[in-house]
């Protein structure tokens, strides 16, 4: 009984938000503020402007603060641009970390999604898929790449890096181990990860860090 209420309450919620996602109107290009990876967002500009909408204060109330968000609240997009929940048009240059190649919502990729979702969602590892396969060989003929190696994000894409280069150095160069990283660099939010990134203030509140890493200037 909760549970189907619950339910119906995300039904009414995401009518809600294709509401906002409908909304036509678009205003000049109004990019206002900066912010970058680190969380060192500009909030005073931002707020100076805009108060905090209610899905900001929703996500504060529901959302375990893990990172700084810039205080828009998008609800969708087309190639470059994005729209924010009162319909202020922006131009996209963060791409979703440069994930978003294609831009938003390109309508080959969003029939392909679609497609594969009323096909076969999700099967783990242990299976082969078909379009897993197709994929990487794509991408092994159009790189100079032997293999691939998915992940699901880029802290995995990093880890799985450094455990391939310590088995090589297992392998083939006495056990050799460490990984050099510069300082003030970025490479996700894992332990180990957080290690290699060379920012103490994104590695102190989570010491004892992950031996191996080795921060230069
Ligand atoms: C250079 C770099 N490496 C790794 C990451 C981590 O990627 P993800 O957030 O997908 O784990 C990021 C994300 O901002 C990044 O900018």
């Amino acid at each position: 009984m909760v549970v189907a209420q619950q339910y119906r309450q995300l039904v009414k919620d995401r009518e809600c938000e294709r509401g906002f996602a409908s909304i036509k109107k678009t205003f000049p290009l109004s990019f206002e503020g900066e912010g970058d990876k680190g969380g060192e967002v500009d909030k005073q500009s931002h707020n100076r402007v805009r108060k905090m909408s209610n899905w900001q204060e929703l996500e504060h109330k529901y959302f375990m603060n893990a990172v700084e968000r810039i205080p828009v609240t998008l609800v969708r997009g087309q190639g470059a641009r994005v729209w924010d929940e009162d319909g202020r048009e922006y131009l996209d240059f963060v791409g979703g970390w440069a994930v978003n190649s294609l831009g938003h919502c390109h309508p080959v990729v969003a029939e392909a999604v679609a497609e594969q979702a009323h096909t076969l969602i999700q099967a783990s590892n242990q299976f082969y898929t078909i379009p897993q396969v197709r994929l990487a060989e794509l991408l092994v003929q159009n790189s100079r790449l032997d293999k691939v190696f998915f992940c699901n994000s880029g802290a995995e894409a990093n880890e799985g890096a450094v455990k391939l280069a310590r088995r090589y150095g297992k392998l083939r160069l006495n056990g050799a181990y460490e990984v050099i990283t510069t300082i003030n660099s970025f490479h996700g939010r894992t332990l180990a990860m957080v290690a290699a990134t060379g920012q103490p203030k994104f590695q102190q509140p989570y010491a004892p860090l992950p031996a191996g890493f080795i921060n230069v200037e």
